[in-house]
């Protein structure tokens, strides 16, 4: 480009503009970055929810994130024991059991999803052993088993309250839970509490948030339900807190009416860190849908080994607050909680969305395809 001096302004390009302003705006690229190319799905091929899906991590923004999950949660699937060299910890093991040694797979989510349709998807993983170890709230218990008892419907977030109230519906975002389900709850699970104080005081039971979780799953013997389908398939539901809710107010009404039982939580806190310290030979992988508590139980359990291996988050929450719900997987990284090597994702976004998404790119698609030959893996 020819430059010239205008008569009394900056130099100008031979085209009249002012050279300052396209050296400005025209600055050279460096050499091209290697990364793909952004492209987003093209509707014309169809509708196609594979492809849709596999067109995420090229388009951009949250829709990279959410392709990367995929891509993570996949790594999760396919990690095999039989990936690494022979150690000390898998001494024993044949070629054949080491190709069935999974990752083990901590899921976390917080009360609302199950609340929400999202229970459906998690029934299905705990279902089929998808995950070995679960975490959540008190509400993601309680809602689980009412859910066997009643319904909950759609209703609509500018819902009024004090009309709710008057009608005795309880609203969760958009849902709506009758307050009939509740008595209904109360009715089934007081004479459960009263058979668990028995056992207590005859056998010397000592209960604790998963063992009371794991008895209230076998009680509602529903295969609708996720605590149904974790005690049968022996994968431990943890949740410390879980007097929050109307589990705790179910308890409060029981240590009233016949006073005595006790839930330790110190049992509960070593089982849950021992499902992560002594997890080797196997890696962990970590799925946390939500902030709260359920992600910084499973985070701090993943210390006591250094670290999990994989990890992903989903969660609506910010970090410019200090909280742990909006902190990214790089601050689990300086605490030691996920590893420093690990190739984490967090998605931003609604989980009620963005999980049955993954799903069906991940869990639904390529569990069996992976590796048929999961039953009879050894038992680490
Ligand atoms: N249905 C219910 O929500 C319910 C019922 C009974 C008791 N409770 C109690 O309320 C307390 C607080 O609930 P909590 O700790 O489960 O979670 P929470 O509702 O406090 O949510 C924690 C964080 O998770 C993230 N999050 C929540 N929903 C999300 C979504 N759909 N998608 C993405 N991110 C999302 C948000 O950042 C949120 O701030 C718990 O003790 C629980 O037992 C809740």
């Amino acid at each position: 480009m020819r430059l010239v001096m205008a008569q009394d302004g900056p130099a100008v390009s031979s085209s009249g503009v002012p050279s300052l302003a396209t050296q400005a705006v025209l600055v050279p690229s460096a050499e091209t970055p290697m990364s793909a190319t952004i492209r987003g799905w093209d509707f014309n091929d169809g509708c196609s929810l594979d492809g849709i899906m596999a067109a995420m991590l090229r388009t951009g923004c949250q829709a990279t994130s959410l392709g990367q999950a995929v891509e993570e949660i996949n790594r999760m699937i396919a990690w095999r024991l039989s990936n690494e060299p022979p150690g000390p910890a898998d001494a024993g093991l044949s070629p054949t059991e080491r190709r069935r040694v999974r990752a083990k797979i901590f899921l976390g989510f917080t009360s609302n999803l199950v609340s929400a349709g999202v229970r459906e998807h998690v029934r299905y993983l705990v279902q089929h052993r998808m995950v070995d170890v679960v975490v959540t709230t008190a509400g993601g218990v309680e809602e689980d088993l009412i859910k066997c008892l009643g319904n909950t419907y759609c209703g609509d977030f500018a819902l009024k309250g004090a009309d709710l109230r008057a009608r005795g519906l309880n609203r969760v975002g958009n849902m709506l839970v009758p307050n009939s389900n509740y008595c209904a709850f109360e009715d089934w699970v007081m004479p459960v509490l009263s058979a668990m104080l028995r056992e207590q005081r005859e056998q010397g039971a000592r209960w604790t948030p998963s063992k009371m979780i794991e008895r209230l799953g076998k009680e509602i013997n529903n295969p609708d339900s996720v605590c149904y389908w974790a005690q049968h398939n022996g994968i431990p539901i943890f949740c410390p807190a879980l007097t929050d809710g109307s589990l705790g107010d179910m308890l409060f009404f029981h240590s009233y009416k016949e006073p005595g039982l006790v839930v330790d939580i110190v049992e509960d806190i070593r089982r849950v860190n021992d499902q992560a310290l002594k997890a080797a030979p196997r890696k962990t992988g970590i799925i946390v849908l939500g902030g709260g508590l359920p992600k910084h139980h499973i985070c701090n359990a993943n210390l006591m080994r250094n670290g999990a291996d994989f990890a992903v988050y989903i969660n609506t929450a910010q970090e410019f607050d200090g909280s742990d719900s909006g902190a990214r997987p790089d601050e689990a990284v300086s605490w030691g909680k996920i590893r420093a090597d690990a190739t984490p994702v967090k998605v931003y976004g609604d989980a009620t969305i963005l999980f049955p998404l993954i799903i069906s790119q991940t869990f639904a698609k390529t569990w069996e395809a992976l590796d048929s030959s999961d039953t009879g893996a050894p038992k680490l």
